[in-house]
């Protein structure tokens, strides 16, 4: 049997999808949501569902009994996130699970002194409660999702142009979706055991050629502007954003820059068995209406 957390969020669901769609038995999925309410679009597709916090370890052995193979989609509690997975592991522990596929981020930085050390950490201390509870792993070292661009553009990049702090650095984004059918194929299938596969694009990218695809659609130049750290923070906490958040967006910039985000070699390709979506495929797919 096989469980699935943060199964209405998008990874999960995206996940729970593709073992479907690939035939794997809807009866031998599970999916952890935090209510009933947050699994009723699961239910009604004939997934059951597990309640369970990552805040709460009971509720989790609870969940997760029976369960063979669990993929530990990580949390967005940025703060209480080292805890919460903590809590989830040691409940996979008592619970018997036997295999934990576990979503985590591409870095190379493990010191506090990386920009991206606030998000880094929390993966880190995760991956080594894995390995020091003995059960069978595959770490996921996900590189940034494609769809973290909206994100950066907002919401009328083709007025205002892409204000950004990663200068010309180069990073290798994959899409959510590709990813997340990597985590599918690897519940489905054998010969991933303590394994850590490097997922991301298979080419790299900057955001001055992220502005070029852009302008490709809209058939003009738009323009790419490369702040400062503290004006690139000022702009978003002064449009409301939390700082916490523009912290984080600018943390990503400067690994960017840092080149923490390119990686070596990636397993793309050959665990989801064809090329991932390419940063000017993607860009097509959500803007090419406009
Ligand atoms: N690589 C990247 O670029 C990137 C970008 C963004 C996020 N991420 C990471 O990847 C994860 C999956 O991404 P996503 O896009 O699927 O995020 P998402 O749509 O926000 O889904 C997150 C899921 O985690 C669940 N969750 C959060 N806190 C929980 C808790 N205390 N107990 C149980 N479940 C909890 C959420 O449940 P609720 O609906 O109940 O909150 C939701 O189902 C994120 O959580 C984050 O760690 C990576």
């Amino acid at each position: 049997m096989i469980l699935v957390t943060g199964a209405n969020g998008h990874f999960g669901s995206t996940a729970i999808n593709f073992l479907i769609e690939k035939g794997y038995n809807k009866a031998d999925i599970t999916a952890l949501v935090r209510s009933e309410e947050k699994g009723a679009e699961l239910k009604a597709k004939g997934i059951a569902i597990r309640i369970g916090d990552y805040d709460d370890t009971d509720s989790l052995v609870a969940a997760f009994q029976g369960i063979n193979k669990l993929l530990l989609v990580s949390g967005t509690d940025l703060q209480n996130r080292t805890q919460q997975q903590t809590n989830a592991v040691n409940a996979a522990k008592q619970a018997g699970v036997k295999h934990i596929i576990y979503t985590s981020f591409e870095r190379k930085n493990e010191t506090d002194s990386s920009p991206i050390a606030m998000l880094g950490s929390s993966h880190i201390q995760t991956e080594a409660a894995i390995k020091q509870s003995g059960i069978t792993y595959t770490i996921l070292r996900n590189n940034l999702y494609l769809e973290f661009l909206p994100m950066v553009f907002g919401e009328k990049v083709f007025e205002t142009g892409v204000f950004y702090p990663a200068g010309d650095g180069r990073f290798a984004p994959a899409s959510r979706i590709d990813m997340a059918e990597i985590a599918a194929n690897i519940l489905m299938q054998e010969g991933h055991e303590n394994k850590e596969y490097v997922i991301s694009g298979t080419e790299t990218v900057s955001f001055p050629e992220i502005a070029g695809a852009l302008g490709n659609i809209a058939g003009k130049e738009i323009a790419y502007i490369s702040p400062d750290r503290a004006t690139y923070i000022a702009a978003l906490t002064g449009a409301g954003v939390p700082e916490i958040y523009a912290g984080l967006f600018a943390g990503f910039a400067e690994a960017i820059q840092q080149g923490e985000l390119v990686p070596a070699t990636t397993d793309t390709e050959k665990l989801l068995g064809r090329k991932p979506q390419t940063m000017e495929a993607y860009i097509k797919t959500v803007y090419g209406k406009n």
